[in-house]
């Protein structure tokens, strides 16, 4: 089986000012930099990136960017280019539920977003997730599928990307998947990425589970063989508790 370097990556969503971004990094560089065999990414505000890079400067800790819009450049009043995160990120979460929810991003900017993500040299984290109806209706998997594979509409080097499986209804409610749960559907999803590149592609691609992840639950997500990571929110927000998520990922996954 192909070996996939697990990743744990924060997304602070709306949070965090200048002055506390700061302090947050302060608190878990040092910790997060001595954790090794684990991939680590912080996704502040845009207007931080360019602090935390900074304070990151020289260690192993990535940087990644919560959204970004699919044109290099032009009038688009407010938005921000894959080429302006170039120069201050590798990773870019994209789709994320909150954005198709409150911003009514489709299918469709998802995968231009995608698709501008990779030609700029970005690793795009894609999240997929059903919601509680369509969940209760039965159709998660036909959900994550859609949305997977619409979000990849013609890519053809998907290598590089990650996928985060983020059910809307276990996001910020407290209410976790569970790891079975959560294990099956990311297996669904390695399966699409097999009928839709090789068996190969989908082996080595990593594939996150994110939805009220806590220093309490993790360890039952990465206990499962096909989860290779989270994606944290609230969270990766405290220090101590983030720092505790990617240590005992290492310790499980090693
Ligand atoms: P949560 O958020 O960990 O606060 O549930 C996860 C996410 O939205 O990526």
């Amino acid at each position: 089986m192909a070996m996939r370097i697990p990743l744990i990556a924060g997304n602070w969503k709306m949070n965090t000012t200048l002055a506390e971004a700061s302090v947050l990094v302060t608190e878990m560089r040092e910790g997060l930099e001595r954790i090794e065999g684990v991939e680590k990414v912080l996704c502040p505000p845009f207007l931080s990136l360019s602090l935390v890079r900074e304070l990151l400067q020289g260690l192993s800790i990535k940087v990644g960017a919560q959204n970004m819009h699919f044109e290099e450049k032009g009038a688009y009043t407010g938005e921000i280019s894959p080429l302006m995160l170039k120069e201050l990120c590798d990773f870019v979460i994209l789709g994320h539920s909150e954005r198709r929810e409150h911003f009514k991003e489709t299918d469709q900017m998802v995968n231009e977003k995608v698709k501008a993500a990779l030609a700029a040299g970005l690793t795009p984290i894609l999240c997929v997730g059903e919601r509680l109806e369509e969940r209760e209706a039965g159709r998660a998997e036909e959900v994550v599928v859609r949305q997977g594979r619409a979000a990849l509409q013609g890519i053809e080097s998907p290598q590089r990307m990650v996928i985060a499986y983020e059910p809307v209804w276990a996001i910020g409610t407290g209410r976790a998947e569970t790891g079975e749960g959560a294990n099956a559907t990311i297996g669904i999803i390695r399966d699409m990425m097999a009928r839709l590149y090789s068996e190969g592609i989908a082996q080595g691609i990593r594939i996150l589970y994110g939805g009220s992840v806590t220093a309490a639950n993790v360890a039952e997500f990465i206990r499962q063989p096909e989860i290779d990571g989270a994606l944290v929110g609230g969270a990766s927000l405290k220090a101590e508790e983030f720092l505790s998520i990617v240590a005992q990922t290492v310790a499980i996954k090693k």
